[in-house]
């Protein structure tokens, strides 16, 4: 396993588990086998309406909490309410988080970030930061700040591969963290004919190939799966690597081409959605 060291000295391993679109049953299911695979990050959100499911998947593992890595997201519509982090640690049922993000730049973001920050400050929680804030949003955090945000967790794969917006977030000790990184399992993305040739090389498949590009790039991974064998080849990413001339090449397949674009419209609808977090399994 290779980790990240965050702003605050915080380890975080480089690959682990996304659980979004899955059910709680299919999230418990996919993080008990990941954790059985070695895995030790797992990512939910309030908004997928399974952390319950992946707490259940923890705890079933009989590993010692401090042995994994848990990270869950702040939705748009709990970022005024002052319970919001406690009632996100029921749902785990842990006493802490690793890492905690504001979801989305929606609403009143900034009472979410103070509330990040409260719990920081309280032990509730070891690193704080953002996900698909773009450079602007995310400058207007360092300038109100107390506690410095660690990651950004965003869309990255090789059709978008966000180089100046890591650039930025370098110089302000930020590590990105790659969603959608297998470019949300596109067909086309996967079967890219160079992938094939350096699984062909590497004896590996052409999802562990970009997934180990993201690595070396300093990407952090968490892509999602219900498939056991996926699962575990996605964590099979620590046994080679990639040449300078290979990074290079998948480099050049950058065209700024997203699956998922952010508009206003959707931003203001996020704030009114409410999602059932009680009703969950
Ligand atoms: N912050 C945000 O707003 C945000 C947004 C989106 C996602 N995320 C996080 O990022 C995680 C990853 O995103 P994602 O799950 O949507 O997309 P992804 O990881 O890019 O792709 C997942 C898709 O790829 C397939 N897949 C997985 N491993 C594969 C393999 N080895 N070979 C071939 N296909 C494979 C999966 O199908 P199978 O089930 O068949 O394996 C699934 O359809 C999410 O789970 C979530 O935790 C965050």
């Amino acid at each position: 396993m290779e980790y990240a060291v965050l702003n605050n000295g915080v380890k975080m391993p480089m690959a682990g588990i996304g659980t979004f679109l899955l059910s709680p049953d299919e999230a418990e299911a996919s993080v008990r086998s990941a954790l059985r695979c070695g895995y030790r990050l797992i990512d939910t959100a309030n908004a997928y309406r399974n952390e319950k499911a992946v707490g259940r998947a923890i705890r079933a593992s009989g590993l010692p909490r401090d042995e994994i890595f848990l990270e869950t997201k702040l939705w748009p519509s709990f970022y005024e309410q002052p319970d919001a982090v406690d009632k996100t640690l029921e749902r785990l049922g842990t006493d802490y988080i690793d890492l905690l993000l504001i979801h989305q730049p929606a609403g009143n973001y900034m009472a979410g970030y103070r509330q990040m920050e409260k719990a920081y400050q309280e032990g509730k929680v070891r690193a704080i930061g953002l996900s698909n804030f773009n450079r602007e949003q995310i400058q207007e955090i360092l300038d109100n700040c107390r506690v410095h945000p660690a990651v950004l967790q965003t869309e990255v794969h090789p059709y978008n591969q966000e180089k100046a917006l890591k650039r930025f977030l370098e110089e302000q000790a930020m590590v990105i963290q790659a969603w959608y990184p297998l470019g949300h399992g596109d067909k086309a993305l996967i079967a890219e004919p160079l992938f094939s040739q350096l699984g062909k090389k590497y004896g590996k498949s052409n999802a562990q190939i970009i997934l180990r590009w993201q690595i070396q790039s300093g990407n952090i991974v968490i892509p999602g799966s219900k498939n056991p064998d996926h699962i575990r080849d996605n964590f099979d990413l620590f046994d080679f690597e990639l040449t300078e001339g290979e990074m290079a090449q998948i480099a050049a397949m950058d065209q700024a081409k997203r699956y998922y674009t952010s508009t206003p419209e959707l931003l203001r609808r996020y704030v009114q959605m409410i999602p059932d977090v009680d009703g969950q399994k």
